[in-house]
């Protein structure tokens, strides 16, 4: 029965508004197996059937809608926190799909996991997101918590177990199953203290604070492409309204906000770390009142012709593929949200040849640098017709 939930549940969850692709899927056999050994436990008696059931890290609504197909209801509505927006979307999309709508509440981490005694999570790419969610199910879950932590065994590695061993008394890696593991923690430890995140530093290259939760590109660093944008940052044109897009830690928002007081800057992110990230650093620089943080799927939210400038390092990932088309995704709305006349500034890895994308998208395209391994562009939007 419960088999047959899922087989005919699965097929029919969409990644949108997410970029989809042949190539790309909706869920995976880490949501399968997290599912499977759930099921296990429960039926050993080894998790309180009727305590809450949190999960994290989502990605499109498989593990969420996969707990209501199993009718694990006796342990009330599942709590579910996911970093992106889109997955967030997602989620809520798939659910009015296959008539799941009830059931799941949405919240950010600390609230996700207070009290739950089961916790399924599709492990994060970076060892610190792990390290913040760990830290939040062990200081906010029911003392006798069972964490499932999920992924596939190219994407792992023995530093995900030592950072849950840090929070966790017992942490037993489960055998492989289609090329997926799961983790599983257990005796949570008692912890004393401000939570890891977010952390912040001073670099005094930029002469910036830098503020970060663990979830965010870079961490409190500067990536080498930021960087070589940032080489350009005297040519950028001064503009009323500019956009820094996928913004991070917010380090573009905040030194195109420093270098030119008149503008009014939104920094936009689909990562609630991000978001929060670029919140913080703008205040801790001084530059709250200039810079608009924005959690969004590429501006959906944000008008046609609302700005003259677009700053934008694109994502190389989606999720754990590499694919190009996360990028251009931000190239198209780049060019609804660019006024006339206004411009995209953009970095990237020489290797995509981004340039025909930018000049149908967006307009005249120039290359302003390239060292051995980035290209930086501006590109002017063309009117519309
Ligand atoms: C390469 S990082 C650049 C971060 C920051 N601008 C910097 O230079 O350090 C790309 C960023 O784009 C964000 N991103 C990816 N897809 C997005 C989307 N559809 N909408 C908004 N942001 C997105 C990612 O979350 C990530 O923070």
């Amino acid at each position: 029965m419960a088999d047959n939930n899922l087989e005919s549940l699965f097929p029919r969850l969409r990644r949108f508004p997410d970029v989809e692709a042949a190539n790309l899927q909706a869920w995976d056999a880490t949501d399968r197996l997290l599912l499977d050994t759930a099921a296990e436990l429960r039926a050993a008696g080894q998790v309180a059937s009727g305590g809450r059931i949190a999960v994290v890290g989502d990605r499109y609504g498989a593990l969420t809608l996969g707990v209501l197909a199993l009718g694990w209801h006796d342990a009330g509505p599942v709590r579910v926190h996911e970093d992106l927006i889109t997955g967030e979307r997602a989620l809520r999309h798939n659910a009015a799909a296959t008539g799941l709508t009830e059931g799941f509440e949405q919240l950010p981490l600390a609230d996700a996991v207070e009290g739950a005694a089961l916790v399924l999570l599709q492990l994060p790419r970076s060892l610190a997101e792990l390290e913040e969610i760990a830290d939040a199910v062990a200081r906010h879950a029911a003392s006798g918590v069972v964490l499932l932590a999920g992924g596939r065994l190219k994407h792992m590695s023995l530093g995900m177990n030592a950072v849950l061993e840090r929070y966790f008394g017992e942490v037993q890696p489960q055998l492989a199953r289609q090329k997926s593991r799961i983790l599983l923690a257990r005796a949570a430890k008692a912890i004393h203290g401000p939570p890891p995140f977010p952390v912040s530093e001073r670099n005094s290259g930029l002469e910036l604070t830098v503020c970060a939760r663990g979830a965010v590109f870079a961490g409190t660093g500067l990536d080498i492409g930021t960087r070589f944008l940032l080489d350009f940052l005297p040519e950028i044109p001064s503009v009323r309204h500019a956009v820094d897009l996928g913004c991070g830690t917010g380090i573009l928002a905040a030194l195109y906000a420093r270098s030119h007081p008149e503008a009014r800057v939104t920094a936009t992110d689909r990562s609630a770390a991000a978001v929060d990230s670029a919140r913080a650093t703008a205040r801790a620089n001084g530059l709250d009142r200039q810079i608009e943080v924005l959690q969004d799927d590429a501006m959906s939210t944000l008008p046609d012709a609302c700005a003259e400038l677009v700053l934008l390092n694109p994502p190389f990932h989606l999720g754990a593929a590499v694919h190009a088309g996360a990028g251009i995704k931000l190239i198209e709305a780049a060019a609804r949200v660019l006024a006339p006349g206004g411009e995209l500034w953009t970095v990237f890895n020489s290797h995509l040849h981004y340039q025909p994308a930018l000049e149908r998208l967006v307009g005249r395209t120039r290359e302003v640098g390239r060292n051995p391994k980035f290209t930086v562009t501006a590109s002017v939007r063309r009117p519309q017709p």
